[in-house]
């Protein structure tokens, strides 16, 4: 078994709640398969406790760590410098500690667009996207597909979120009531689930796909359960599909990077681990 010395780098994930989250077994199989000395933790800490403690965490050698809910965004001000995809984002999952600087950055994206790239079908289709959803997921979502000159029409139980979301793009970015999707999936070269719904303990995701192309790529970013009743849907007429379990993953690399000096691969090895944990 790898051991470590007292040299370890150190990282980890700040949540709260955090037992939920599969980032230690993302990056605990990443440090044995690539023999690194370097540890990567839950970090439970409490709402009240979050500015002092994260402050402290360059200070006892960490050289980075994960954000997730709830923190997110109220790591903003702690913060000396956020790159440009969080801040148009806004939201932070990645903080590198460099030179007693705490940089933020987000790889939501770049998670999202990564996973994509597993489909044959990516970049045959149309190049219109249904993006249901308009919370933190679905704002990375828009970013990735914008970036790669797709065109986004969002659809969101509270419109105004998806309004406010496509008020920072240009016309490429907009938005469909919940009603009007039926008649918009014939134009469609992908649909992608953002919401909640659909994962475990949630509500189902109640959504018709008839009239959307069968080449056209559905990707859900719920991976509780892996195959969502979105996927079987999909993949019941035919069209490829993009589980959600790829952007966890994929997001986690960059951070990997920064923090232990290798850029790490998502391989098979890697599915099979985290998928013993679903
Ligand atoms: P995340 O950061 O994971 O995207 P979030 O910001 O809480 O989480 O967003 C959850 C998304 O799921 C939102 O688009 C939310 O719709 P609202 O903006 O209207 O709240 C959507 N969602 C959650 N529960 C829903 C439900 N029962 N019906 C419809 N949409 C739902």
């Amino acid at each position: 078994m790898r051991g470590i010395s007292g040299k370890a780098r150190l990282a980890g994930v700040i949540g709260h709640p955090v037992s939920h989250s599969l980032s230690p077994a993302i990056h605990h199989y990443w440090l044995e398969r690539y023999g690194v000395d370097g540890v990567y933790v839950p970090l439970a800490i409490a709402p009240e406790d979050f500015g002092a403690l994260f402050q402290t965490l360059p200070k006892m050698g960490f050289a980075g760590v994960n954000l997730t809910l709830p923190y997110k965004e109220k790591v903003f001000p702690l913060l000396d410098e956020i790159d440009e995809t969080a801040q148009a984002i806004g939201a932070v999952n990645t903080v590198v500690f460099k030179e007693g600087r705490a940089i933020g950055s987000n790889t939501d994206a770049y998670g999202f667009w990564e996973s994509l790239q597993a489909c044959e079908a990516l970049g045959q289709g149309k190049k219109k996207v249904l993006v249901l959803g308009a919370g933190g997921a679905a704002k990375a979502v828009v970013y990735a597909l914008h970036r790669q000159g797709y065109e986004c029409v969002i659809a969101n139980r509270s419109r105004e979120k998806a309004e406010a979301i496509a008020s920072q793009y240009n016309d490429k970015v907009t938005v469909v009531g919940w009603g009007g999707i039926a008649s918009l999936l014939p134009e469609c070269g992908m649909v992608v689930n953002t919401t909640s719904l659909g994962m475990e303990g949630q509500p189902p995701l109640v959504i018709s796909l008839e009239g959307l192309p069968v080449t056209a790529i559905v990707s859900d970013i719920v991976y509780r359960p892996r195959k969502t009743g979105l996927l079987v849907e999909a993949e019941m007429r035919g069209n490829p599909t993009v589980e959600g379990l790829g952007m966890l993953l994929h997001q986690a690399r960059e951070g990997f990077r920064q923090w232990f000096g290798v850029l790490p691969e998502v391989d098979r090895g890697l599915w099979d681990h985290l998928l013993l944990r679903l």
